[in-house]
């Protein structure tokens, strides 16, 4: 897909608040510091979009980035952030789950692993809770440029055999480097795939009211 226009739209801590759900939008998941922010720069080739940062915690809110004026990027606070208070903790997964469970026009999520780790309980069991909602979801290995080709594929290997112990069937997973844009294609090509699936909620609001 060609990016022609990639903007930042809007930032809001309730997906309440969030534009009304007129376009389709896909959403960037994972824990603090795995590379959302990153990934979502190198995707639309604009660096400083989206703001990251080398420490944890960087990305607080809901934010929508608007591509080629017509579908919506979303990138989200990270999980597992471990230094900040319990209240916050406990505020941002709220955040984060009512805006997947709620989101009319979510798409499809990218869950974000870091490549170079082992399978971690927090991730295996976000994917767990994804499952039990029903929503569809792709697996993002990032940071693979910290490491060899062989390392990453025994990594990923490792993450499969985790997951197929309660998935019967494995979801799609992406291998990136927001350093090298590897994967870059790979997503693009998926959103541009999913895109046409969407129907407007509107019409579908309007269909209940007056029906044919
Ligand atoms: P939060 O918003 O805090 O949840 O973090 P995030 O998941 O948005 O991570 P962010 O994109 O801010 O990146 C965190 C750190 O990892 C930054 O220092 C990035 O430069 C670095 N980083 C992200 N992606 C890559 C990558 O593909 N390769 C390398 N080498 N570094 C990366
Ligand atoms: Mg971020």
């Amino acid at each position: 897909m060609n990016i022609k226009s990639a903007e930042f739209l809007i930032s809001n801590s309730t997906y309440k608040k969030c534009p009304e759900p007129t376009k389709p939008e896909f959403a960037f998941i994972g824990r603090s510091n795995v590379g959302k922010s990153s990934l979502i720069n190198m995707l639309v080739n604009k660096k400083g979009m989206a703001k990251t940062s080398s420490s944890p915690g960087k990305t607080q809110l809901i934010n929508h980035f608007e591509i080629n004026s017509s579908w919506w990027l979303v990138d989200l606070p990270g999980y597992g952030y471990a230094k900040t208070s319990q209240k916050n903790r406990k505020q941002w997964g709220k955040m984060i789950t009512s805006y997947i469970t709620q989101r009319e026009n979510l798409m499809l999520l990218f869950v974000l692993i870091d490549s170079r780790i082992s399978p971690q309980k927090i991730d295996l069991e976000f994917i767990s809770f994804l499952g039990e909602n029903g929503i569809p979801f792709q697996i993002v290995f990032t940071k693979t440029d910290k490491q060899g080709p062989k390392v990453t594929e025994a990594k990923a290997e490792d993450f499969n055999k985790a997951l197929s112990e309660t998935w019967d069937e494995l979801p799609k997973m992406h291998l990136t480097s927001s350093i090298h844009s590897k994967g870059r294609e790979d997503i693009l090509d998926e959103i541009e795939h999913i895109i046409p699936l969407f129907e407007p909620i509107i019409n579908k609001k309007n269909n209940q009211i007056n029906p044919i």
